[in-house]
């Protein structure tokens, strides 16, 4: 586990985006390879989300915290808009420059994209983000939002756009309250995750 803080502070920094070292992409690739194979992480995940008011990211970290205990290596992305907007500015802007997170897709055995449901839509940010991810080949992604109660096609816009790149989504989704989330919806995520472990580790 200290192995793994350490690492996640020289590749993002303390503040979760910017490392330190100011790595490039093919600088954490080699670095990624080089965990991967010198302290044997069992796979190599990664978590994109945006969240606004912090119940995506408890999703995400709940997510972590359980491949992190199936002994995988996992990298937490948050995304943020380049510049500040309100959420009702940003749902009229529709696409957003993302600022920049140092990351090659080329590592990762099994991407999550998370993020908040705005107007029954995922949010411009994260579908920003999904619309600037290259040609991933058959890459495996789960998709999940978080939402009070009325997600309507969210995941499935989510999926249709990976579909263009040739990913492969794995699983989708949606932890629903209309209060901030609590233990009972971080334990109903760490159970999702154990069906979608199961589905790609062959016992
Ligand atoms: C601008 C805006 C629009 C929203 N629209 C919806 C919606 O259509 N359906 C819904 O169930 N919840 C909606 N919500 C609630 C959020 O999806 C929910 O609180 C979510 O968990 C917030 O995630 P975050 O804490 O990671 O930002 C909306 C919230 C905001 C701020």
């Amino acid at each position: 586990m200290r192995i793994c803080r350490f690492y996640e502070c020289l590749l993002h920094g303390k503040t979760g985006n910017q490392s330190a070292f100011l790595l490039e992409p093919r600088h954490c690739h080699f670095l990624n390879s080089l965990a991967v194979i010198v302290f044997g992480f069992a796979m190599h995940v990664a978590v994109f989300f945006h969240s606004k008011t912090g119940n995506t990211e408890k999703v995400a970290l709940a997510i972590k915290a359980f491949f992190e205990s199936k002994k995988a290596l996992v990298e937490l992305y948050r995304l943020e808009p380049a510049k500040d907007f309100s959420p009702k500015e940003l749902e009229k802007l529709g696409r957003v420059d993302l600022k920049k997170v140092p990351f090659a897709m080329s590592n990762y055995d099994l991407v999550f994209v998370g993020s908040p449901v705005w107007g029954m839509q995922p949010t411009p940010v994260a579908i920003s983000f999904l619309k600037t991810i290259e040609k991933t080949g058959q890459k495996k992604f789960v998709l999940f939002l978080t939402c009070h109660g009325l997600a309507g096609s969210g995941t499935k816009k989510m999926s249709s756009i990976l579909a263009v790149k040739g990913a492969v989504v794995l699983d989708s989704f949606t932890i629903k309250s209309l209060f901030p989330l609590g233990e009972k919806h971080l334990k109903k995520t760490a159970e999702l995750c154990e069906k979608i472990y199961s589905k790609i580790v062959v016992p």
